[in-house]
């Protein structure tokens, strides 16, 4: 399975703050955004990246990320020359070399998510398309389901219908920033078109999995936090809530070195010099422990 991360958009939910700076590279608490949902796809154990951004905004990427090589991230950076939409996004992603024809993860780069079971919630889903095909959205109980797109699902996890922003919501279940995809998906994006909002929209993409009748969904339960870190108020409580479990546990969220290093994709030599290159900071110093524990 390959991994699409989306990275591009205007971020105008966040003016002034996005004005002159890419919602992406926005700090939420000590680590930038984006390090929480590209964290998601190298917990599935995803390597394999397209890289979706604003053309104007690239060189800003590549320099974050100018060592992703040594963590093992395979990353390609992919223009969307316009952001006309998430099913758009994906359609440009598709067209990178080996992607057409593979299974994807896509994660929206606003979202962030933590708890326990995280790991095997995704593995789990991912290992269900494999064998099986089809699509997988994951959702979360929310008391407002009216601002979000709802899904409604039978008992073993089938998806009946899903909605954008529902007068009536049949469901307190909101879909969030996190979906995989079988290797149909680069065909099936291709079918979606523009929406009255102007937009190529996931929702459109989702329906065809869903007139198909294989469109799953896995369930978060109680155990986990979301976050679309997307407005004034999101970003400020997401900040606080990594701060409070950070301090609280020593341990920390999205740290995307650590994840490479559980995942055995570097070594202890290299974490070593990651963290002596940010030694000057707590991160640097977890980084550090983490290689001598
Ligand atoms: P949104 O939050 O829906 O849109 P946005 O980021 O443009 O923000 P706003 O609504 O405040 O103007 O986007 C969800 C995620 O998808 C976000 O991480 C940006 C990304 N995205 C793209 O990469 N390409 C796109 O065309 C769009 C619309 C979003």
């Amino acid at each position: 399975m390959k991994g699409i991360l989306l990275a591009g958009g205007s971020g105008t939910r966040l003016y002034p703050i996005t004005l002159a700076v890419n919602k992406h590279l926005l700090p939420i608490y000590n680590k930038l955004m984006i390090y929480y949902s590209l964290s998601l796809l190298m917990l599935a154990g995803i390597r394999d990246i397209a890289l979706v951004v604003n053309p104007h905004e690239k060189d800003m990427f590549k320099y974050l990320f100018k060592n992703a090589e040594a963590l093992q991230l395979n990353l390609n950076y992919v223009e969307q020359d316009k952001p006309l939409g998430l099913s758009h996004a994906i359609m440009k992603a598709c067209e990178c070399p080996g992607f057409k024809d593979s299974p994807l993860m896509v994660v929206l780069g606003d979202n962030i998510l933590y708890g326990h079971t995280l790991p095997i919630t995704l593995e789990k889903a991912k290992e269900h398309l494999m064998k099986k095909g089809g699509a997988y959205v994951f959702a979360y109980h929310v008391p407002d389901p009216h601002r979000y797109g709802t899904v409604e699902f039978d008992q073993d996890g089938r998806v009946l219908s899903i909605e954008e922003k529902p007068e009536h919501p049949k469901s307190n279940y909101a879909i969030i920033g996190v979906y995989m995809f079988d290797a149909t998906v680069s065909e099936k994006v291709k079918k979606v078109k523009l929406s009255h909002r102007g937009e190529y929209e996931i929702t459109s993409l989702l329906e065809e999995y869903l007139k198909e009748g294989t469109l799953k969904v896995s369930l978060l339960g109680r155990g986990f936090a979301w976050f679309d870190a997307g407005t004034h108020d999101s970003l400020l409580e997401a900040g606080e809530f990594v701060a409070t479990i950070e301090r609280r546990t020593g341990l920390m969220i999205a740290c995307i070195e650590e994840i490479a290093f559980r995942n055995g994709w570097i070594d202890k030599d290299t974490l070593l010099k990651i963290a002596k290159s940010l030694s000057k900071t707590g991160y640097g110093k977890y980084l550090k422990k983490l290689a001598e524990e």
